[in-house]
């Protein structure tokens, strides 16, 4: 049986740089797959020595996009090593802009970073304005921005780019694939929220500044609190920041949502056919509570899509390994322990990764041995199994309304789906966490901060800051001894998604995912940038000095190179 190999690498429109290689049959099936993570950045190394007060600030350079999660999850593992209980209102502010990142995050990467992959900006060209304002009712009555005069400005813009001959930065898509299922009309309406997502995604940068300071990389973190003490005793700073969030809920409800069901529609049959389901392995830890007490995401562990069986999350159970990642230490250990000592092997001759042997900087986690896939997905899925106050509605409204089951959400088309449901949610609450913040204030109770003495916090200690991030769980680990970091480890969400394979030879949940994927075009593989755009990988967050050992400089220029 002969075999192919296409390699993509960059894979644009993500985070960071990532390689895909896969392998397909002649009926150019996918039959194998690698994910290699092609940059090494080194910050746990750097933050070794460090006073266990800064490291928060340095942390949160892991990503230029991830910041503030980072940012809370080092800041978090230092309190958790000095058993810091941080005050509610701290809690409650830290929330409101890490639910409002969340929000962020799931528009820009469904319109700006994945959309595409669905949308024919070309075909929207064809569409017939009245009947695209039709159209857009059938899925919401009063679609967002959605008058005829409107539509046609819309068009007219896309137009002129393509007129002049250069499409900017829609100019790296695979236009006019067959695999493209909308109507021109829907392309239209689509596109059209595209561009008002880009605005709608600056707005929300402007919230989330009112706590932070600034973002990307805020500055409102210490250990013990937060210092966005005047933002938060001003009334118009927290008017201002849910006006914003009143304008972004319109959005979610009137565009981003309706078009998330037109997708399920027209993709239909790639639900059926299960197109980018990976095992059926999915962990969260849980979180974020609520003023009556129950938690905004349920933690649990599902195995193999038995939705019958959810298990508790442990912590404990969670290792870091490198046998197939470009590290010295093979062992699974506790990431408590692990090593990012690099140790870089070289590529086969022809510049592919190797089959054997290492090939990512990405590490591989595991969870009691097992490969597990983190996000949006696993949160929903999860939260519907555990009948959740909070998510279970907006699972059972969504599948009711569009006929997916549970098992839908696990694929290409799915993913999408949980995470639109999930920004819906983390919008609605945001309410919720401000009104409890305002009862706080309005008692008397003003305290962001807990007071200590760095001095009298243990000399020799251990914590960790576990959360649920827009990307999935995050979990940074620190070892103080002698009251410096002499240990530090992330496992972000994009490591466990963009694993490579284990020592065992499990594959990582991108590489299974792909697995039997149907190439209509192997020179074009839009399905295999479907599969891993719909994880939202963020390679930034999974490894942390560019490979110039034997690759060369215009590799990296290249947008797509098929080797057939
Ligand atoms: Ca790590
Ligand atoms: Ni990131």
């Amino acid at each position: 049986m002969s075999k192919n190999k296409i390699v993509i690498d960059p894979v644009t429109r993500i985070e960071g740089h990532l390689r895909i290689e896969v392998e397909v049959d002649e009926d150019n099936v996918v039959t194998e797959a690698w994910a290699s993570g092609q940059l090494f950045r080194g910050i746990e190394i750097i933050l070794k020595g460090r006073d266990p007060r800064d490291i928060g600030l340095i942390a949160q350079r892991i990503c230029g996009v991830c910041t503030n999660v980072h940012y809370r999850a080092s800041i978090s593992a230092v309190e958790d090593a000095y058993s810091i209980t941080i005050p509610k209102n701290a809690e409650i502010i830290r929330n409101l802009v890490t639910l409002a990142l969340f929000v962020q995050d799931h528009i820009i990467h469904y319109y700006h970073l994945h959309s595409l992959d669905f949308v024919d900006i070309t075909s929207a060209l064809q569409a017939d304005c009245a009947k695209a304002v039709t159209m857009a009712q059938l899925y919401h009555e009063n679609p967002y921005r959605n008058s005829e005069g409107h539509l046609e400005s819309v068009k007219e813009k896309l137009g002129s780019f393509v007129k002049a001959g250069r499409l900017g930065l829609f100019s790296n898509g695979y236009w006019g694939h067959e695999t493209y299922r909308l109507s021109p009309e829907e392309n239209l309406v689509h596109m059209n929220h595209y561009l008002e997502a880009l605005r709608i995604q600056h707005d929300i940068s402007k919230a989330i500044a009112i706590f932070a300071g600034k973002t990307p990389h805020p500055q409102n973190l210490v250990v013990g609190g937060v210092t966005s003490v005047a933002d938060m005793l001003n009334p118009q700073r927290l008017n201002d920041f849910m006006f914003i969030i009143k304008e972004v809920r319109e959005f979610l409800e009137r565009a981003y949502i309706p078009d998330i069901k037109m997708v399920v529609k027209a993709y239909g049959e790639s639900i059926q056919r299960g197109e980018g389901r990976g095992s059926g392995n999915f962990l969260c830890c849980g979180g974020y509570r609520l003023p009556n007490k129950n938690q905004l995401f349920e933690g649990g562990v599902i195995t193999g899509h038995d939705f019958d069986a959810v298990e508790a999350f442990d912590p404990e159970k969670i290792t870091e390994e490198a046998s197939r990642a470009w590290y010295e230490s093979d062992k699974p250990c506790s990431p408590y322990d692990q090593d990012s000592t690099p140790f870089y092997t070289d590529l086969n001759e022809d510049g592919t990764l190797k089959s054997e042997g290492k090939y990512s900087w990405v590490k591989a986690p595991r969870y009691e041995g097992k490969v597990m896939e983190v996000g949006p997905v696993a949160r929903m899925i999860v939260g519907a199994v555990k009948n959740s106050p909070v998510i279970k509605p907006y699972m059972d409204r969504f599948m009711s309304e569009t006929g997916m089951k549970l098992i839908d959400f696990s694929s290409s088309v799915g993913r999408n789906a949980a995470r639109a449901i999930e920004a819906q949610i983390c919008c609605d609450y945001l309410f919720d966490f401000m009104s409890e913040l305002i009862e706080n204030i309005k008692y008397y109770d003003e305290t962001t901060w807990t007071k200590y003495v760095f001095e009298e916090m243990p000399k020799t200690t251990k914590g960790a800051g576990i959360f649920e991030v827009p990307r999935g769980i995050l979990s940074h680990f620190v070892r103080i001894e002698e009251a410096k970091v002499a240990n530090y480890q992330v496992v972000a969400p994009t490591t466990w998604n963009a694993s490579p394979k284990d020592a065992t030879g499990q594959r990582g949940p991108y590489e299974e995912a792909l697995i039997g994927v149907k190439l209509s075009d192997p020179s074009r593989p839009l399905e295999v940038l479907r599969v891993v755009h719909s994880f939202d990988p963020c390679l930034a967050c999974a490894v942390h000095v560019i490979d110039t050992k034997g690759r060369e400089l215009s590799h990296y220029k290249i947008q797509t190179v098929c080797s057939v």
